[in-house]
């Protein structure tokens, strides 16, 4: 049932075709080679993440993909001096904020905006001044987004990982949360968008939160691609987000 009339873009996120890459050294599978391909399946932009281990994505691939993609380039980075001055190089259209840990195997639960308002201020500051746009990754919590809105963050990443791990009951109740987060963020002006354990079969009633203007996918997509190819596992994602709007 078409819930929404507003689009839904799609981020695809191939920070693990470069783990796969990574597992031998070299150059195959090539990320920027998977960015420009989920581009022709109809991706709306491209994540990528920057961690501080550079165990996925290297600083090149980062210059690659500024230098050759023709959508959006999404920069997941820690809130670090350092990782400031790559956005800084290389101005990509968004850059999303994560809370980062060494020794996560993913990003594990959202950025402590409201506990760390005073250390994400001047970041925030310096990436609009860039005119990159900023958003937070955080807990559909309203606390989060109360220090969002007070950070002067255009834009939010509601972080769908508890959702997707959990089943029946207790995945309604983090939906609502979800749904609940999305519209006091967007009645203050903010744009909402989502990530993290999505899937095709749990992706539609996120999808379907009429506030929502993007979902970022990454993991899922790249193990389906295994079996389907990338082309394939993009067009029919994009085809559960659309069929839920
Ligand atoms: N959004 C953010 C901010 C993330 O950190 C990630 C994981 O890198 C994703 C979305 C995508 O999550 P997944 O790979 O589980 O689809």
């Amino acid at each position: 049932m078409a819930l929404s009339s507003s689009p839904l873009r799609l981020g695809v996120n191939i920070d693990h075709v470069a783990t796969v890459r990574n597992a031998r050294g070299g150059a195959f599978p090539d990320p920027v080679r998977a960015a420009l391909l989920a581009a022709e399946a109809g991706a709306d932009g491209i994540t990528a993440h920057l961690r501080e281990d550079r165990r996925h994505i290297t600083d090149n691939d980062i210059a690659r993909l500024s230098a050759g993609l023709t959508i959006p380039l999404n920069l997941e980075m820690a809130a670090t001096a350092e990782m400031l001055a790559v956005a800084l190089r290389h101005r990509p259209h968004a850059a999303c904020i994560v809370p980062e840990k060494r020794e996560e195997r993913t990003t594990e639960g959202g950025l402590d905006a409201a506990g760390q308002r005073e250390a994400l201020a001047p970041i925030v500051a310096a990436l609009r001044e860039a005119g990159v746009r900023v958003s937070l990754f955080i807990e559909p919590d309203p606390r989060q987004i109360e220090a969002a809105i007070r950070l002067g963050a255009p834009v939010v990443e509601l972080h769908t990982g508890r959702y997707a791990e959990l089943d029946g009951d207790a995945r309604a109740a983090e939906l609502r949360r979800l749904a609940d987060a999305a519209a006091l963020a967007a009645k203050n002006g903010i744009e909402v968008h989502a990530g993290h354990g999505l899937t095709y079969d749990n992706v539609a009633p996120v999808a379907a939160i009429p506030p929502l203007r993007e979902l970022n996918i990454g993991h899922f997509l790249v193990g389906e691609a295994i079996f389907v190819g990338l082309d394939a596992s993009v067009r029919r994602m994009r085809d559960a987000m659309e069929s839920a709007r």
